[in-house]
């Protein structure tokens, strides 16, 4: 199937507004040439990230009139409960408003200060979250995930021999956990092999390390098993992820990716201990532990969005809606990673716009175009969001790669939307050199990209 339909109809609509680049010029300016700043209302495409922007389907919505608000023990929290036993295999089940507060649980009760924690690439929160407790995060993905024309099927995977050395330098009792994050967001939504799993359980399980996955992911990874690893095309989706976390002890979850719901999240584990332990702690922050933060009708919400997104005609559909954006742009010579990932398209700003040093952020320029040709919002992975005056020395820093990330939303935007996306970037690229770069007017010192403000280099 060269075309990716869609396997739904649409039964409600939002309405976008629709604005003139004369608006758009004037609304950027006024939002310092930040798109964090910008009034969403004033988006036609928003591709700013794919977490709580899906839709929900009509058995969700209706799983919302069922809502048990009950303070403990709603019907919704069994339900919730019951359906990721099912298909993750954990024991004990612990709900939060979102992944990053499960990280946070996990981290609190396992982290000491120069503990070591390895992951494929953290993603930023997990990275804040694991360094919070004065630990060190580690990334040992293999080297192919850091080359973005290289295209190997399993980009995410975990460098075994890096993993190995990690641990040989600072002995195991420093890795109270090895994470993997599937699929790997920050090396461009790319999946991880069973093959590799297997391998990384066989480390854990020599040094007796606890081994957490962080599943925001888990359907599309388990899809591109299914479609690249041998062995896996007739298995089903749900086989597939019950395989994948047979190797984990454990899991994080954002549940506004793959649990195709606006808000929540939760925390897996096996060990019945280390679950009280943080049980009591999600008492103090998060609330009881049949609700976690969330309404019962989240936690229907979820239940129901979990068994959906498992469903393989769906998953075909978002895999390739995802990668018919790519293809459009690599037969325009539009350099991005490949092989397309799952939830985005990230596009090598530095290679597409060379004549813009990378201190003055070409990746920003890029969506500062965007907007204002097309309405459409992507976000920038780059100097502006890495960059910065290094605290150890004092110099200006740049990231190894200089991204725009194009999320798509699940089950929001059409194949015509993709479509238009294609051809506003494409019409961009042919007037590339009129691109100019941007310089900083204000910056926080921490987390700079979400509140500075820019103005475009004087010519
Ligand atoms: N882990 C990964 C791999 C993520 O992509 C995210 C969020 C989180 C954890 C944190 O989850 O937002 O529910 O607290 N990623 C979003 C993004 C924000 O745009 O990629 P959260």
């Amino acid at each position: 199937m060269k075309f990716p339909a869609e396997p739904f109809r649409i039964k409600v609509v939002e309405p976008i507004k629709i604005t003139s680049s004369e608006e758009r010029d004037e609304l950027i300016r006024k939002a310092g040439y930040n798109i964090f700043l910008l009034p969403a209302e004033s988006i036609y495409i928003d591709l700013l990230t794919d977490s709580g922007t899906s839709a929900m389907s009509d058995n969700q919505w209706a799983g919302i009139m069922l809502g048990d608000e009950s303070y403990a023990g709603s019907k919704n929290y069994y339900h919730f409960d019951q359906t990721i036993r099912d298909i993750f295999g954990f024991e004990h089940i612990i709900p939060t408003h979102q992944g990053r507060v499960a990280e946070n649980l996990l981290f609190s009760n396992l982290l000491k200060q120069g503990d070591v924690v390895p992951n494929n690439i953290h993603f930023d929160t997990t990275r804040a979250n694991v360094e919070y407790h004065q630990a060190v995060a580690l990334d040992c993905v293999i080297d192919q995930a850091r080359i973005p024309s290289e295209p190997h099927p399993f980009k995410g995977n975990m460098d075994i021999e890096k993993l190995e050395a990690v641990i040989a330098k600072y002995g195991a009792p420093r890795l109270p956990l090895i994470m993997i994050t599937v699929t790997n967001n920050s090396g461009g939504g790319q999946p991880v092999s069973m093959q590799n799993i297997r391998e990384v359980k066989a480390v854990a399980q020599k040094y007796n390390i606890p081994l957490i996955f962080d599943a925001c992911r888990f359907a599309e990874n388990a899809f591109f098993i299914k479609e690249r690893e041998d062995g896996y095309e007739d298995k089903s989706i749900k086989e597939i992820v019950r395989e994948m976390f047979s190797h984990a002890d454990g899991c994080t979850m954002s549940a506004k990716k793959d649990g195709l719901v606006n808000i929540g999240g939760f925390l897996a584990l096996n060990n019945a201990k280390l679950a009280e332990k943080i049980t009591n702690m999600l008492i103090l922050i998060e609330g009881f532990p049949t609700y976690g933060g969330l309404a019962g009708r989240d936690l229907e919400a979820i239940a129901r969005g979990l068994q959906e997104v498992l469903d393989e005609n769906y998953l075909r559909f978002r895999i390739n809606q995802t990668r018919y954006l790519g293809e459009m742009l690599i037969r325009e010579d539009i350099p991005i990673i490949q092989p397309v990932g799952g939830h985005a398209v990230y596009i090598d700003a530095r290679s597409l716009l060379p004549h813009i040093p990378q201190a003055e952020f070409p990746g920003q320029s890029l969506v500062i175009e965007l907007y204002k040709q097309a309405g459409i919002r992507a976000v920038e992975i780059g100097t502006l969001m890495f960059g910065g005056l290094d605290p150890q020395t004092g110099k200006e820093r740049f990231p190894e790669l200089e991204l725009v990330r194009l999320a798509i939303p699940r089950r929001v935007y059409t194949s015509m939307h993709m479509q238009y996306v294609a051809e506003a970037i494409i019409e961009i690229a042919r007037n590339r050199s009129a691109l100019r770069g941007l310089e900083i007017v204000y910056q926080a010192q921490m987390l700079r990209h979400f509140t500075a403000r820019l103005k475009p280099k004087a010519n």
